[in-house]
């Protein structure tokens, strides 16, 4: 993955974010082509000229279910499966809602630094969110449980594995966060988007929440999706792993309310596909990703933050790469021609940070550390 990739003309949203000039380093997709068994796909279906309203794949839920015995070596059970026809931040939206376990006495609880989405669902769906400030300890971040425990929380939001870090949490803190849920009839909402991007050269498996939470299972819901793994976000879909019945039940009725089923038209093709013939692509994706990290440590050094396992984020200290803390994105871009995301949409505890997307074709990469390092 050396080769150049093109995006012009396609509107990709982190190229116009950018600006001219500039390399892109900021919004979470990769500048790799996707696999190919993908574009195949929807060239066979658009060749068939019925678009009309379309059935969930009826095969759908076994083959997340056999995605996730295949790469993750974890059961799940096909009824718990929702084939979601947007994307993970309107499933996460839908949820705090059907959830109905946070209120103004029992808040929703995220780690700080956490993915900033989550700050603006919450706002939308007129829940309080309380951060937690994670722990650092070494090249990693730690949860501190105790702390969530202390809010009493209805529901608990987490990326697992972590964004901006690519960290991954371990089983024993998913299973005690899920056991934290369940001791106060919460819900833990473990966003695995990032899942099945763990990278292949070290030895921990992402947890899977629902595999992971033994009797407190029934108070997870555990969001996946090909959007990350395969590059497809433009064509939003997701899927939730959802245990308990009645929850299941409750949001497909909000989802109802906004005329949304299960299911749809092109989301269905793509995953299928993705699920079915992508996993060399994925393999051949995840080598290269370690490979533009270690680049990408080597290049930055101590602005390294956390050292990252999964994905292509890189969590930085803007301080250590000589840029001016509060406009450290600002001054990046027009100092160093580079634009990454600004480390205050992360919560309080990402002020001063910088997230880097390392997700690029390694010659790309080279010359974005070199602007970036320079001084
Ligand atoms: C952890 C996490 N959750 C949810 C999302 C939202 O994805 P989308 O905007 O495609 O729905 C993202 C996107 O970056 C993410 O990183």
């Amino acid at each position: 993955m050396s080769e150049p990739f093109d995006r012009g003309g396609t509107g990709s949203s982190k190229w116009a974010r950018a600006g001219a000039g500039r390399i892109a380093l900021g919004l979470a997709d990769m500048d790799l082509p996707g696999p190919p068994a993908i574009g195949a796909a929807l060239a066979a279906r658009a060749s068939h000229p019925a678009y009309g309203y379309t059935v969930a794949d009826p095969g759908g839920r076994a083959l997340v279910a056999d995605w996730y015995r295949r790469r993750h070596g974890v059961a799940v059970d096909p009824d718990w499966v929702l084939l979601l026809p947007f994307g993970p931040r309107t499933a996460l939206r839908l949820l705090l809602s059907a959830a109905g376990t946070a209120g103004p006495d029992r808040p929703v609880a995220a780690a700080d630094p956490e993915w900033g989405g989550f700050t603006a669902l919450c706002a939308a769906a007129g829940l309080p969110l309380r951060r937690v400030p994670l722990v650092r300890e070494g090249e990693a971040y730690r949860l501190p449980l105790a702390d969530f425990a202390a809010l009493r929380p209805g529901v608990l939001l987490l990326s697992s594995p972590h964004n901006p870090s690519g960290r991954l949490w371990t089983a024993d803190e998913v299973r005690a966060l899920a056991g934290l849920a369940a001791e106060g009839g919460g819900l833990l909402v473990s966003d695995e988007v990032h899942g099945d991007l763990v990278h292949p050269d070290h030895g921990q498996r992402h947890p899977v929440a629902v595999a992971v939470a033994g009797p407190a299972a029934g108070h997870t819901v555990t969001l996946g999706s090909v959007g990350k793994t395969f590059n497809t976000s433009g064509i939003p879909s997701c899927w939730a792993l959802v245990p308990d019945a009645p929850l299941r039940g409750r949001l497909l009725a909000e989802m109802a309310g906004y005329g949304l089923w299960e299911g749809g038209l092109l989301e269905q093709v793509v995953q299928r596909a993705a699920l079915t013939d992508g996993e060399a692509w994925l393999d051949g994706t995840l080598r290269h990703l370690a490979a533009a990290r270690d680049e990408a440590i080597a290049a930055l050094g101590p602005a390294v933050v956390v050292r990252p396992q999964a994905s292509y984020l890189l969590w930085l200290d803007a301080a250590a790469l000589g840029l001016p803390p509060e406009r450290a994105r600002e001054t990046a871009m027009t100092e160093r021609d580079v634009e990454l995301s600004d480390g205050a949409d992360f919560g309080p505890a990402g002020r001063g940070g910088l997230r880097l997307n390392y997700a690029l074709p390694l010659p790309v990469l080279r010359t974005a550390l070199q602007r970036l390092t320079r001084t």
